[in-house]
């Protein structure tokens, strides 16, 4: 079975609406982990729209599972995961304007700068994942540049309906996990996942992670996090 990230992004987005203390994700985080979590996520952008830099500090030294740090390949981000030390970090592509990451890293276009990131966060001990779409010259660049895994962005398969667009993408994700692991990196995949699409994705063969957050805070409102959480672990469980 796939190991469960658990994104706690808006748990902060919920606190930062009135720029106060409450919700505070590290109370999310280990209600999260209660529920059977197997990796934290939290996204520190470059607009500290939601999760702080305090956040990110205090849950390096309280989360009992891996830390997993999305973030964009730039200076003072880098600066900042050199000093934290989570224990991955997900390399994602950032736009001020978007409502939440669009796409996945375009490593051909930026294959230097993002390759000079990955050797200076491996050679720190950080796990570095690149966040892609499910494309296979991508998962090639993702190779070349160092990356230990690959993230397959599984937004478009969330966004199609059923029938042949659904069929499609889910197809274009099989192919591109399957070459991932050929590549020898380890397969992950996010984005746009709740408890009804999840499945088809976490039955994909040698499937390492799979890394949600929206769905899980959402259903948390009404239920608490660590059901939220437990019940994705169960949807996550129900695969041939
Ligand atoms: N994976 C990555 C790389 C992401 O950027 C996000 C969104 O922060 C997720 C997974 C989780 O996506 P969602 O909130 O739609 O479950």
């Amino acid at each position: 079975m796939a190991k469960l990230g658990v994104n706690i992004d808006h748990v902060a987005t919920l606190r930062q609406a009135r720029q106060g203390t409450e919700p505070n994700p590290v109370w999310a985080a280990v209600e999260a982990e209660l529920g059977g979590a197997d990796l934290i996520t939290v996204h520190l952008r470059e607009d500290r729209r939601h999760i702080r830099d305090r956040d990110v500090e205090l849950l390096r030294h309280t989360v009992q599972v891996p830390l997993n740090l999305e973030m964009a390949a730039l200076d003072e981000i880098v600066a900042i995961a050199l000093r934290i030390k989570p224990a991955m970090a997900t390399l994602v592509p950032e736009k001020r304007t978007e409502v939440t990451t669009e796409g996945g890293l375009d490593l051909a276009a930026n294959a230097p700068t993002i390759t000079t990131v990955v050797g200076k966060l491996t050679d720190a001990g950080i796990k570095c994942s690149a966040f892609i779409d499910a494309d296979l010259r991508q998962v090639h660049a993702a190779q070349q540049a160092g990356f230990a895994i690959c993230e397959l962005h599984t937004g478009p398969y969330a966004l199609a309906v059923a029938g042949s667009a659904y069929d499609r993408e889910l197809e274009r994700i099989r192919a591109a996990g399957e070459e991932i692991l050929n590549c020898g990196m380890q397969l992950n995949a996010g984005h746009g996942l709740n408890y009804t699409n999840v499945q088809a994705i976490a039955r994909l063969p040698h499937l390492s992670e799979l890394h949600i957050g929206h769905a899980i805070v959402s259903r948390a409102i009404f239920i608490g996090l660590r059901d939220a959480v437990a019940g994705m672990k169960i949807a996550i469980s129900n695969v041939d």
